[in-house]
């Protein structure tokens, strides 16, 4: 399965993704890496595999739904089967989910519907939750309502702080983003209601 991969920021659940796809019975394969911002790691990381990269800047478009549409036309050059959002902090609009939704993936670091939204971690600390973990999903017209795919979970210890219930969400969050993205691409799957079917 082709893939994109749109990030933001530090590039590290993509730099499992490509780690993982240097195995061809992986099944999935880094087409390209899109991001809204130049300068991010992430971009450097996909350059030095030799993965091409495009950067479409909100800012850049006269409005959100022209930077919907440029961001669309990026990722369609692709060919992509899936699209994975790995940390890419926009949302994306109309344009880009009538092409590819269904099949566009996001990756969020909390436990869905609890915290969605960009402070997982950090609003999973301040409840006092003993449990947090990551969520991968479906993406939807909603801010982290679609269908879910998967979650893991990790504990909340007494002295953790953002950063280190972060890090240790992350760890659980590329695994799993490894293991489903690879699930996907080899075997046929569909959503029902709100469950995704694995042919596996
Ligand atoms: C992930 O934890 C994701 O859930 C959150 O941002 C992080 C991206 O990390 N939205 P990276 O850029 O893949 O290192």
């Amino acid at each position: 399965a082709r893939v994109v991969v749109l990030i933001s920021g530090g590039g590290s659940n993509l730099a499992a993704l490509l780690e993982a796809a240097q195995d061809p019975g992986y099944g999935a394969v880094v087409v390209a890496v899109g991001a809204d911002r130049p300068g991010c790691a992430g971009l450097d990381i996909a350059a030095a595999a030799g993965v091409p990269t495009f950067v479409e800047r909100l800012g850049d478009h006269p409005d959100r739904d022209a930077w919907d549409g440029a961001l669309t036309d990026a990722v369609a050059a692709h060919s992509p089967d899936l699209v994975i959002s790995a940390g890419f902090l926009k949302l994306v609009g109309s344009r880009f989910l009538s092409r590819f939704g269904g099949r566009y993936l996001n990756t969020h670091n909390a436990l869905l519907p609890a915290f969605p939204g960009i402070h997982g971690p950090r609003e999973a600390l301040a409840y006092g939750v003993k449990l947090a973990g990551a969520t991968l999903f479906v993406v939807d017209e909603g801010v982290d309502t679609g269908v879910i795919i998967a979650q893991c979970a990790v504990p909340v210890l007494d002295d953790d702080t953002e950063e280190s219930l972060t890090e240790r969400i992350k760890v659980a969050e590329r695994a799993q983003l490894v293991d489903y993205t690879g699930r996907l691409a080899r075997h046929p799957w569909r959503v029902e209601g709100r469950r995704v079917i694995i042919e596996a």
